[in-house]
């Protein structure tokens, strides 16, 4: 077999003059009558190939039977292609290989859809295809990425004296929120382990070990619905740290964001980063994830608007809910695009409505035109025009109901409008922490507090004496980082002390009972010398994702799960033999209506 000297994104026109041989797949195939090109792609690039009947009439004839996706090999000449010939988009595009030797080393079936034209494929038939999808450049490009982001972690937090050391995937499942993954034990009958969720008690445990500095880049588990930017399995890089407060964790944390976004965008990006308060946070943006690349804050109007003839207001109002809005340039919204196309964005959201009012300057004075005009006086219109800073040519959007409702429509419409209208540079990266969070929330339907983050977040150390009065009133240790709107991490100080970690396990309705049996393992490690610890977990797909610019999350792993939760390259999930589940001591339903049926055959 012909070796490879080179790859096929090496080559320039200094190479001119020198033999090579390139190994590689053909990308392209065109036939000139008399010489036969073709691009040989590999990882690295592509390289354009000539073969000529008239020196080498063998390579020539091989060439002509060369079709796409045939893995070959090449020896020959580099030369420089002749004037007018040269491709500008292409780093080899100045040079040519004049092919003496040519090897087929495999020949391919007719890909299910060609490399240059994927992205215009569906996205089924890729990833069922993912060993051809892999092989395109962006393919290459994010893996690379993806590579490289993990080497430098562990660079990052070796040097700072951290171990990686990995924790069990066959595990008893620990409360971090979503559904999880069971695995039946066969040596133990009728028992199950949980693919974790997160090492979240492992780590801690690893604290109370005496590790000090932990981390991992690891697998986690959740059975969520996937969406854009989640995945059932995905992965984190997980870290805890002992003898820390809240500042130690963030500020580790600004500088590994800061080395992975200079070294593989060259951003600088700003340390100390922004943090904002929980509360501020729901306030101004209606979300605790927001994009702060652009400013169009929400404005809460309710003193203003309960002073309206507006009923739909006025009655919301008393209820106790609020009218809120955003503020944004008018001019490309009509009034059917906001009465149809807005209106109905926010109402997949839960939002009744949505009241609108555009601002034009008469005599010198903004007033409202259209919408809301004849529900609010001169006087009421200023004012709201006050809070808004708005201008000429405004348009001014609400929505009234619960607090709840109306962050939830405001919000992503806050987000909508600004790409919409492009009101931040698409390449920008935005970093804010967001602290402060309360330590649970209530959960209307099951009337009872549900934690924020996690069971283990440790409270304001000022606010310990609220958990006996007043609990919806706690704030927590927690810290999560957003970036452009996505939740890239979460961490907190967790609780060290057995007796406020039993007291948070009361409020949030854990029996004692419940607790032992869920994780008796860990309160009894609590009562063995925890040290103070915290820590953080980043969601490396979705740096990933920020990184190389997708909105997709399936575009950074390699072989990803559908919407539905399926791999479609192995057919993954799909049943067992029966064998398999005698083994487990199982039976599926579909086992036991065949039972069933054949019992009833008998009869
Ligand atoms: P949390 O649940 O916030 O915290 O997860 C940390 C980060 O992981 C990412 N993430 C996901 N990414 C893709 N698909 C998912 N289904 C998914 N779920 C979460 C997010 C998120 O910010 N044990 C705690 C961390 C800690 O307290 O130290 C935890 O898992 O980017």
């Amino acid at each position: 077999m012909l070796k490879r000297t080179h790859t096929c994104g090496r080559l320039r026109l200094e190479d001119a003059g020198k033999k090579v041989t390139l190994a590689g797949w053909a990308h392209s195939y065109r036939d000139h009558g008399n010489l036969v090109f073709i691009d040989l792609r590999d990882k690295e690039g592509l390289t354009q190939l000539v073969f000529n009947p008239v020196t080498q009439p063998n390579a020539h004839k091989l060439a002509k039977t060369v079709r796409c996706e045939w893995v070959i090999a090449v020896k020959g000449m580099i030369q420089q292609r002749s004037e007018g010939m040269e491709n500008p988009k292409l780093p080899t595009g100045q040079i040519e290989l004049v092919v003496e030797q040519l090897e087929i080393l495999n020949v391919s079936k007719t890909p299910p859809f060609e490399i240059d034209s994927a992205e215009k494929t569906s996205e089924e038939l890729r990833l069922a295809s993912r060993y051809v999808d892999l092989r395109r450049p962006q393919m290459q490009a994010r893996l690379r990425v993806r590579h490289r982001v993990a080497k430098l972690v562990r660079d990052y937090f070796d040097r700072l004296g951290f171990l990686e050391i990995e924790t069990p995937f066959l595990a008893k499942s620990t409360p971090e929120g979503a559904r999880d993954f069971l695995v039946p034990s066969r040596l133990q009958k009728d028992c199950f382990y949980a693919l974790p969720q997160s090492p979240q008690l492992f780590k801690q445990i690893l604290m109370i070990g005496g590790v000090d500095k932990y981390f991992q880049i690891v697998r986690c588990f959740r059975d969520e619905d996937p969406r854009a930017d989640r995945q059932a399995e995905f992965t984190q890089i997980d870290v805890e740290m002992s003898f820390v407060d809240s500042n130690d964790v963030i500020g580790v944390h600004e500088n590994l964001i800061a080395k992975i976004w200079k070294q593989i965008l060259d951003i600088d990006v700003k340390a100390p980063m922004t943090r904002l308060s929980y509360k501020q946070a729901m306030t101004d943006y209606g979300t605790d994830r927001p994009d702060v690349r652009f400013d169009m804050k929400l404005k809460d109007i309710s003193d203003i608007a309960k002073k309206s003839s507006f009923k739909v207001f006025t009655s919301v109002v008393e209820k106790g809910g609020i009218v809120k809005g955003i503020c944004a340039p008018g001019k490309k919204h009509s009034r059917s695009d906001i009465e149809k196309t807005l209106t109905g964005f926010v109402a997949d959201y839960g939002a009744k409505g949505l009241a609108w009012a555009k601002l034009k300057e008469e005599n010198g004075k903004l007033e409202f035109v259209g919408g809301l005009k004849k529900f609010f006086s001169p006087e009421l219109q200023k004012k709201i025009v006050k809070r808004f800073k708005a201008k000429d040519g405004d348009m001014l959007l609400f929505v009234a109901d619960s607090q709840k409702i109306v962050n939830k429509a405001l919000a992503p419409l806050r987000c909508k409008l600004a790409k919409d209208l492009k009101l931040y540079d698409q390449n920008s990266f935005e970093f804010v922490w967001i602290v402060d969070f309360p330590l649970f929330e209530f959960n209307e339907d099951e009337k009872r507090y549900d934690s924020l983050h996690h069971p283990f977040t440790a409270p304001v150390q000022e606010d310990l004496e609220k958990l006996e009065t007043d609990p919806a009133d706690v704030r927590s240790q927690a810290y999560d980082i957003v970036v452009n709107g996505s939740e890239i991490g979460g961490g907190s100080i967790r609780i060290h002390k057995m007796k406020v970690q039993q007291k948070v396990f009361d409020l949030l309705s854990i029996s004692r009972k419940q607790a032992q049996q869920q994780f008796g393992f860990f309160l009894k490690a609590l009562e063995y010398g925890a040290p103070p610890h915290g820590g953080i977990a980043f969601g490396l797909d979705r740096l990933i994702m920020l990184l190389t610019g997708t909105e997709n999350i399936r575009d950074v792993i390699a072989f990803p799960k559908t919407q539905r939760g399926q791999c479609l390259l192995t057919d993954a999930p799909s049943p067992v033999d029966k064998k398999q589940l005698d083994e487990l001591n199982l039976r599926t339903q579909r086992h036991l209506h065949a039972i069933e049926q054949k019992t009833n055959d008998k009869k």
